[in-house]
Formats: C-alpha cells, sequence, structure tokens
C-alpha cells in the first residue's frame, strides 16, 4: 500500500502525511479554543521541531506557553508542574510535541485541568474500571504531534504516569463510553513523518519495537475482538520490514512506514487487550525510571512468548506468518516457536536488550516485580492466564 496524506475522524481528527504538523494553527484556530500550552521535552526543542509548530500558531494569531520539563518515564509531579504553568498562564487547550513522554504528561493536564482529585484517583486497575469509566467531566481539548513512531499515544486514550512514592506506573484512560463521553485522549492529531526523522537509531529501534508489542500483545490478547487480525498483521509485518531500516539508515520513506504502523496500532489499543509483555515492562521502567519503555519491552517480549504461546499456538503462528515466516508445513507449535526466533533476530537486528541482565536489572529484584505485575491492569488480558509464581519464571527467563 503507497502512504499518502489522508484524514480521517474516530473520534481523533487525524491528519497523516509530511507537513500536516504545519496545519496546526489553521485548525486550532478554526476550533476558537483559546490559548495553548505547548507540552514538549528540551531535546525536542534543541532538535528544531517545536519551530513549525510557533510558526503556526503565530502565524494564525494563537497565544502560547510552553511547558518544557517533560523527562522519560514521567511522573505526577511533571504533570502537576504543567498544569501549575497552565494555571499560571491561563491556557485553555493543550498541544504535545513529542514522544509518549510529552503526550502523557499532556493527557494528564487536560484530566487535572477539568476533573476533581489527583491523578492517582484515576487510575485504571481492572477491566471493570475501564468499562465503568473514571473520568467525569470532558477533559481540556488536546492536540497530539508525535516526534517518535512508536507509542501510538497519539491516537489512544490512555496515559501512563509514574506515582513516584509507590515507584509504579499507572495506567489512566477510557474510551468514549458513549457518542460524546468523555475520553482521555486527543482531539486532534497531526501525525507527520517529517518530525521523526531525526530521532536517532536507539531510540528508533526503542519506540519502533514498542509498535510492534503494542500489535503482538492485542493480536493473543484474550479480550481482543478478531476484528483487530487485519490490523495487527500489518503492523507486524511492516515494522518486521522496515524498522531495520530506520534504524540503519532513517530516510523518510521509512519513517513514513514506522510512523504509519505506530499510529494504527495505537488505534488498534483502543479495541484490544494488553498483556504480560507490558505488566512486567511497565513495572520495571516503575522501578528503573532510566529504562525506555520499549527496551524493556524488547527484554521480556520473547520470554512472555514462550509462556504465552501452548495458550494460544495458532495466534503465534500468524505473528510469525505476518513476519514472512514460511510456516508451511509447519504444525502451529512450530510456528509458533518459529515467531519467537522471528522476534527474537528483529530484536537482536536493532541492538535491542536480549535480557533484563543487559538493561543492569538486579535479578534481586525479580520477585518483586512479579509480585507488583499482579497490581497491574494487563495481566488479566494475558491469552494464559498467570500468577506470581508464574511471572517470576518469565522474569527469569528473561533475565
Ligand atoms: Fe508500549
Amino acid at each position: 500500500m503507497s502512504l499518502e496524506s489522508y484524514t480521517y475522524s474516530f473520534p481523533i481528527w487525524i491528519e497523516f502525511g509530511v507537513g500536516t504538523s504545519e496545519n496546526v494553527g489553521s485548525i486550532v484556530e478554526q476550533k476558537e479554543w483559546g490559548k495553548a500550552l505547548l507540552v514538549t521535552d528540551p531535546g525536542i526543542i534543541d532538535a528544531g521541531l517545536l519551530d513549525g509548530i510557533e510558526e503556526s500558531l503565530s502565524a494564525t494569531g494563537i497565544d502560547f506557553a510552553v511547558f518544557e520539563g517533560v523527562e522519560p518515564n514521567p511522573t505526577v509531579s511533571m504533570v502537576e508542574a504543567a498544569e501549575a504553568l497552565r494555571q499560571t498562564e491561563e491556557c485553555d487547550f493543550v498541544i504535545s510535541v513529542g514522544g509518549g513522554s510529552s503526550m502523557d504528561v499532556a493527557k494528564g493536564v487536560t484530566l487535572l485541568a477539568t476533573n476533581p482529585g489527583e491523578i492517582a484517583d484515576y487510575e485504571v486497575k481492572s477491566g471493570e474500571d475501564v468499562m465503568k469509566g473514571m473520568i467525569e467531566n470532558d477533559p481540556l481539548p488536546l492536540v497530539t504531534v508525535p516526534t517518535t513512531a512508536g507509542t501510538g499515544s497519539e491516537v489512544d486514550f490512555w496515559a501512563v504516569i509514574t506515582d513516584e512514592e509507590r515507584e509504579f506506573k499507572m495506567a489512566l484512560g477510557q474510551s468514549p463510553l458513549y457518542p460524546g463521553g468523555p475520553y482521555l485522549g486527543a482531539e486532534v492529531s497531526l501525525v507527520d513523518p517529517e518530525l521523526t526523522r531525526s530521532l536517532p537509531p536507539r531510540q528508533t529501534a526503542a519506540t519502533g519495537f514498542d509498535a510492534f508489542s503494542h500489535a503482538l500483545e492485542n493480536h493473543v490478547s484474550a479480550v481482543s475482538p478478531p476484528v483487530l487480525t487485519p490490523l495487527t498483521t500489518d503492523v507486524m509485518a511492516r515494522v518486521t520490514e522496515y524498522l531495520p531500516r530506520a534504524y540503519e539508515e532513517g530516510d523518510l520513506e521509512t519513517r513514513e512506514q514506522m510512523l504509519f504502523a505506530s499510529h494504527t496500532a495505537g488505534i488498534g489499543e483502543n479495541f484490544g487487550g494488553f498483556g504480560a509483555i507490558h505488566s512486567l515492562a511497565e513495572v520495571t521502567g516503575g522501578m528503573y525510571p532510566e529504562i525506555p519503555h520499549g527496551e524493556a519491552i524488547a527484554a521480556y517480549t520473547p520470554a512472555v512468548m514462550r509462556y504465552n504461546l501452548e495458550a494460544v499456538p495458532e495466534r503465534y503462528g500468524e505473528v510469525a506468518e505476518a513476519m514472512g515466516v514460511d510456516v508451511s508445513g509447519m504444525s502451529d507449535r512450530e510456528a509458533a516457536e518459529a515467531a519467537v526466533e522471528a522476534v527474537e533476530e528483529l530484536i537482536a537486528s536493532v541492538d535491542l536488550p536480549a535480557g533484563l541482565a543487559d538493561l543492569d536489572v538486579d535479578e534481586a529484584d525479580l520477585p518483586g516485580i512479579a509480585e507488583k505485575s499482579m497490581d497491574t491492569f494487563e495481566i488479566h488480558d494475558n491469552p494464559r492466564p498467570a500468577d506470581a509464581e508464574d511471572l517470576l519464571d518469565v522474569a527469569r527467563d528473561a533475565y
């Protein structure tokens, strides 16, 4: 499929294509949202990625303030600092320019601005929390402009914020529960491959593999509807083909393909379930904030696949097929095992960690990680039921 520019709405208004980020001024002018809070990090500013956005806003007379205090694995205090600046500057809506961390901080601000209490009050702990919805009032309008191809947060209804006291990454969010219901996500997303071109190889690999893992977990999850299958297999095929090239060359074509894959995976996240990969990786990231999310994901993925594959071998066989493995003549089990090998090859091809030891995780922390992972809501979606003892085995296998 060729990737020309296109626009659609679902309820997020999405514009995909080179140059779409420069439409931000004219779009928010039409919306008459008032003054913007730009949420970003210093790296984005240094790379000049904010320039086009600021020019577009200025050209249409949109006033804005900039919060540039986002750091990887964002915390509650980061969200509170951004919200404090929003109040001081009297901003009426939020634009995030950056990767998943900027988008998650921005989502936290839009939530706090219109709802009572604290971020932790909105933590999603179970499928029931997701279904009943925890957000009373519409968050402030949000525009997302992603600069990485991975998170999918630009088009999903979720945020992940670390509670520093518990060293725990909280999941927040809800889908629109009925037409017009509140949701924690963008109202407009400008998905511009040009902004991902300067992403360094290490982040390209980590964020790109994160996108793969979203499709993988959605594909095998116990709670995903079959309607997702064409989407998840397309994402896995595309990442397998283009991530090594984006890592090596980073030309515009491979960036476009990766951004297409990651944001369609993000749309899928709204309809499908997750599993033990994200449970274990989020818990590890909460305890080791210096580990990038995508690297923790890579370290756990093969071990979780090995644990899960006896529950849904045919689904893992489809993963192998999507990744270009010739599965003809293989049993479901053999094809599933071939999927694990193909994933290990993909991880190695972009120099991602082969295990937790590569990330300097202390082996003595594994029981605690397994225990805490049982508190994540994603673990309930895993295709094979797991208790803390099972997860400890998986974590040891991933070491
Ligand atoms: Fe992820």
